[in-house]
């Protein structure tokens, strides 16, 4: 539940204000940002309409722009509602991230963008909106057209990175080569970054210690993150979570 208090919290030196919360059954994280100034709020990935609705309604705030990570059901899973309760939303993704195969509709959603990049794989480009400004960073492999997001102190990785892992490689549209190029150009981006930034993962899987945090430091991910720590495609192509017998983990 997105009560009170459930949501990690920073405010950046600009009065933009980060919200990350689990919500949903699959251990989704949804990441907002939010800029009080102009009323703008954006929701990565929200999982669920009436929790993000009902959280954001105690605030008086409301929903301007939703982003998408990757169109897997479950990071696109309140999107529909969200749009029906709040018609003016701008929703953005990659126009790659829309994957035409016909037999996939079980895995993804196919969304009506109001907005979309069109960028090529592992570039960035600068998206504002209200006083949010977020580098949006294409990182194929794990599903087609797949983003980050990064800005005013979290990089959001959706399923490319979780704390100590990435996403997996063997679902319709993922590629480990495709996946391990996003991964290595991430660590660069990771690298440039204040180090005590949040890393927030597309869903809140096991870290180190065995706790299942929503996020982790920037220096932490890149200290023990298995797939930042796998310099070759040789190595990150051998790691064992990459592909696995399992329905729920998209
Ligand atoms: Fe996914």
């Amino acid at each position: 539940m997105l009560g009170k208090g459930v949501f990690d919290r920073r405010v950046d030196n600009n009065g933009i204000e980060v919200w990350v919360a689990q919500v949903g059954p699959l251990a989704n994280i949804n990441t907002a940002f939010i800029d009080r100034a102009t009323n703008t709020v954006v929701i990565i990935d929200p999982n669920s309409a009436k929790k993000w609705l009902s959280a954001l309604e105690k605030e008086n705030l409301k929903p301007t722009h939703v982003i998408v990570t990757h169109t897997h059901r479950d990071h696109v899973a309140g999107v529909k509602k969200l749009l029906k309760k709040v018609p003016e939303i701008e929703l953005v993704g990659h126009i790659d991230s829309n994957y035409p195969n016909i037999l996939s509709r079980i895995l993804f959603q196919h969304q009506k963008y109001t907005e979309t990049w069109s960028h090529k794989e592992h570039t960035i480009e600068k998206w504002q909106a209200g006083g949010i400004t977020l580098q949006v960073t294409h990182s194929p492999g794990h599903a087609p057209g797949h983003l980050t997001f990064h800005g005013h102190g979290v990089y959001h990785a959706g399923d490319l990175l979780f704390t100590a892992r990435s996403g997996r490689v063997d679902l319709p549209g993922g590629d480990a080569e495709t996946l391990w190029r996003s991964v290595s150009h991430a660590r660069e981006i990771l690298k440039s970054l204040p180090q005590d930034w949040w890393m927030v993962p597309g869903h809140n899987y096991q870290w180190i210690d065995g706790t299942t945090p929503n996020w982790v430091t920037v220096a932490e991910a890149l200290a023990h993150n298995q797939a930042l720590n796998s310099p070759t495609l040789e190595e990150f192509d051998s790691l064992d979570f990459l592909r696995f017998d399992d329905d729920l983990a998209v």
